[in-house]
């Protein structure tokens, strides 16, 4: 969180709003305080949005933004949360494309689109594509994207253009990939506030995963690349299944011990 030099007065306010936060058990007490008081107008919101944060509503919808690198992005209820471990993804991506000629990127699964928002930031020449199954989320990725970014509503990659086969030189994606089994490791707050469906993918959590890498096959350029976001555990059952499809697979670790990424080249 930025921290701009701040009058006496603002740091016994964010003082006194923390305490409230930190005896309703939040951990990063100081920086929740900081955002609900920049997100209010007044007295009476910055009350309304403090008892409805204690009351257990998730920070980022309720003030209707996320930090994400150097971006601030839109969010709002009914919609996945951008993570901070997909920035090393949203970072990949950025190289990936800036070492690109013309480039042309899509990130299916997108939800709010953060990780095309990032590559359009570092990028500003890339042809974006994102796509996403709900129309909820899109409604904010359009704000977090450029004006020239191509929305698509659908199911995986069912509503692409056609005109897109073979030209695509960068996929980079956070499918669902929980196990259903695993709710217990979900952090409550997601539980409660974010669509079953844009976190959980089936037995072993990668019913998605395995159907985008299958259907990604004729998509990309002789050159492109594509990255997929996973859980260390879940990285070999997906190389194996990107190899049977004609894939190389590659793998890069993230520094969190737990988060991967299963890259592919056209074989
Ligand atoms: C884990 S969220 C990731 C969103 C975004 N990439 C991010 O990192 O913030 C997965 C997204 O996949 C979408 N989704 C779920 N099932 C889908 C499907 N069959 N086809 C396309 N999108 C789907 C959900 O609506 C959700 O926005």
């Amino acid at each position: 969180m930025a921290s701009a030099p701040q009058s006496p007065g603002i740091d016994s306010e964010i003082a006194d709003i923390a305490a409230r936060l930190r005896a309703a058990g939040s951990v990063f007490a100081a920086d929740e305080a900081a955002v609900l008081l920049e997100a209010a107008t007044d007295d009476a919101e910055l009350d309304s949005l403090l008892k409805r944060r204690i009351a257990g509503e998730p920070l980022e919808p309720l003030v209707g933004w996320v930090r994400f690198g150097r971006l601030r992005l839109t969010v709002g209820p009914g919609v996945f949360v951008p993570r901070q471990r997909s920035l090393m993804l949203a970072r990949a991506a950025a190289r990936i494309a800036r070492a690109q000629a013309d480039p042309v990127v899509l990130e299916p699964f997108c939800g709010v689109a953060p990780i095309a928002a990032s590559v359009a930031v570092a990028e500003p020449d890339a042809e974006i594509h994102v796509a996403d199954v709900d129309p909820v989320p899109l409604r904010f990725a359009r704000r977090n994207l450029p004006a020239d970014a191509n929305v698509h509503v659908g199911a995986g990659l069912t509503r692409l253009p056609v005109a897109l086969r073979g030209r695509v030189s960068l996929v980079a994606s956070v499918p669902p990939y929980v196990p259903d089994g695993e709710r217990r490791f979900v952090p409550r707050e997601a539980l409660e506030h974010e669509p079953p469906s844009t976190l959980f993918a089936g037995a072993d959590g990668l019913d998605h995963v395995r159907a985008l890498v299958t259907d990604l096959v004729g998509w990309l350029r002789p050159d492109g690349r594509a990255l997929i976001e996973l859980h260390r555990t879940q990285w070999s059952a997906a190389a194996e299944h990107a190899a049977a499809c004609g894939w190389r697979p590659s793998r890069r670790n993230g520094s969190d011990g737990q988060t991967v990424l299963l890259g592919l080249a056209p074989g």
